[in-house]
This record gives structure tokens, sequence and C-alpha cells, in this order.
């Protein structure tokens, strides 16, 4: 049996219809700094209070920024996972409000070198990430990477935060070309559901919207969805200063909220009708085969 097979059983072993697999949800943004490890945490914190179990995975390598907005180390992350035999228990933290996370430290980044038999047993292992969770969110660092972009290719859904900034619209209209390019990007897989962040009010979020998806849709012919806004709040920045997430420092501050309304609607059906379920042997063995074709 040649690798590619051996993942292709583990997927399918995986994906029986008796094991439910999570949902991945991968949160980016054309630039950094317009919210998107706010917008991982307290969606997180959102889903948890609805009943679901949610684990967030850091992927933005450089900065271990949802360790910091949480105020919580983690004494293992995905790297020893992949060369310290750690188990996927041992790497997920329990912060504040019940909700787990894992650094992925440079853990994903060197997956391309890894032999047949490491690989098989870290997608084994993360793969039990979908018995642990009903959601994984992946927060992705800042800019339009490659590694970035398989990120998004591998998930079922892609939350854009992008802000009133002028250049925040240009720069996730420069994603969205870049993704709608990738080899393996297909729209029917992978569903992009816009945030507007920032913004003074709702009509500033819809105008927003609407900009970028005139654009979207002329120019790449991309369905985009709308899940609504999260207001400029200082409740959220005193918040982060704390070193706490601000649906739990201030449930009811207007971005706590907004955050509980766009949670609500991802847990409904009608933003963009079924959610692609992939699971995490899929999400990984998609970056993995990605690393050792490229
Ligand atoms: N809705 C908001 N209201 C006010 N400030 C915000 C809001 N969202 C983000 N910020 C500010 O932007 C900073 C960066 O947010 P962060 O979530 O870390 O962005 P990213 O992960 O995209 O780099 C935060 O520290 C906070 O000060
Ligand atoms: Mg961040």
């Amino acid at each position: 049996m040649d690798q590619a097979e051996q993942l292709r059983n583990i997927i399918k072993a995986n994906s029986m219809p008796r094991r439910p697999l999570a949902r991945v949800i991968t949160v980016t943004s054309g630039k950094g700094g317009v919210g998107k490890s706010n917008t991982s945490i307290n969606l997180a914190l959102q889903f948890k209070q609805m009943g679901q179990r949610v684990i967030i995975l850091d992927a933005d390598f450089g900065l271990a920024n949802i360790e910091i907005m949480f105020g919580a180390v983690p004494r293992f992350n995905l790297y020893d996972l992949i060369y310290q035999g750690k188990n996927i228990k041992d790497i997920i933290t329990w912060g504040q409000g019940g909700v787990g996370f894992i650094s992925g430290g440079s853990g994903i980044s060197n997956m391309g070198d890894l032999s047949r038999e490491y690989l098989i047993y870290i997608i084994q292992n993360l793969a039990e990430l979908d018995s642990l969770a009903d959601i994984i969110i992946v927060d992705t660092g800042a800019g339009i990477s490659d590694s970035v972009l398989e990120f998004l290719v591998a998930s079922g859904e892609v939350l854009l935060v992008t802000t009133p900034e002028p250049t925040s619209i240009t720069d996730s209209y420069s994603l969205l070309k870049k993704l709608n390019k990738h080899p393996r990007f297909s729209s029917n897989e992978t569903k992009i559901k816009v945030i507007a962040n920032m913004v003074r009010n709702t009509a500033e979020g819809e105008t927003l919207y609407h900009k970028l998806n005139a654009v979207v849709s002329r120019y790449l012919k991309l369905p985009i969805f709308y899940l609504g806004s999260v207001p400029s709040d200082k409740e959220l920045e005193d918040a982060v200063r704390q070193q706490m997430p601000v649906s739990l420092k201030s449930p009811m501050a207007k971005s706590s909220i907004a955050y509980q309304e766009i949670a609500g609607k991802l847990m409904s059906k009608d933003v963009s009708g079924d959610v692609p379920r992939r699971g995490m042997a899929a999400f990984f063995s998609h970056i993995i085969k990605s690393k050792k074709t490229s």
C-alpha cells in the first residue's frame, strides 16, 4: 500500500457516518490586525455557550496570539505531538470558559518532511479531534502566505474578517483572488463567509460587504455570504488589555452581543445551506499532500 492509499484509508475510516466529523472553520483576513484572533476566541466562547464542544487551533506561527488572549500558557504544542511523542490530549490546553486550544508552534510548517509512518501516526492522532470537538476553529496568521491558503482550501468554512479601511477591502479581494486560483479550491467544498469588524454601525458593515461582493461576484464569480458585523468597541479593547476575551469579561458589551448573533447565524442553516463537514483527518492530509507536492 502506498502512502496516498494509506492516507485515503484513514480518512475513509474517519468519515464513516457513525463517526461524526467536526466542523472546521478557518478565520482569515487579507491583512493583519483586523480582529481574527478576537473573532476566533469570541465565536468559540459563544459556540460553547450554545452547547458545542470547541477547540481552537492557533496556526499563527509568528505570535502565539490565542494563548496571550486567554492568559494561559500551553505546556505542549503541535511540535511536541509530531516530534516528542505527545498525544492529542496532551497538547490541548483548556482555557477560560471551557474552550480548548492547541498551539501550532512550528509543527505544521515542518510536516512535509516527515516519514510515512510518522504522518500516519499524526493524522490518526489529529483525527481524534473529531471525537473531542464539534467545532474546530483555526486562527491563521496575517497575510496571504501559501500555508494560509492551504488551510483555507482544507476547511469547509472560511470566515473572512474585513474592516471598513480601504486597504482592508482591497486586501480581502486579493486574498479571494489568490484562493480562487488555487488548484484545489472549490466553492462547493469551502464556503466563504464575511464578517465586517470594527464598524461604526450595521449599515457600514452592510455597505462594506456589498462593495466587496460587487467586485468578487463580477471578477471572480465567487459566492460569498454575509454573516454580519462587529462594532468598534472600547470594551473589547479593555478586555484584550486584561487578557480576557470580551465575551467572558463583558457578556453584555455590544461586541459580545454581535459575536453571539454571528455564532447563532453560523449554527442556523440559512447562511449558506448545508455546511460541508470534512473533519480533521481530511484537513491535515490536505495540508500534507500540498507539502509533499510542493
Ligand atoms: N471590534 C473591535 N473593536 C475595537 N477594537 C478591536 C475590535 N476588533 C479588534 N480590535 C483591536 O484590534 C487589535 C487586533 O485584534 P486581533 O484580534 O489580535 O487581530 P488579528 O488576529 O487579525 O491580528 C485588538 O487588540 C484590538 O485592540
Ligand atoms: Mg491574530
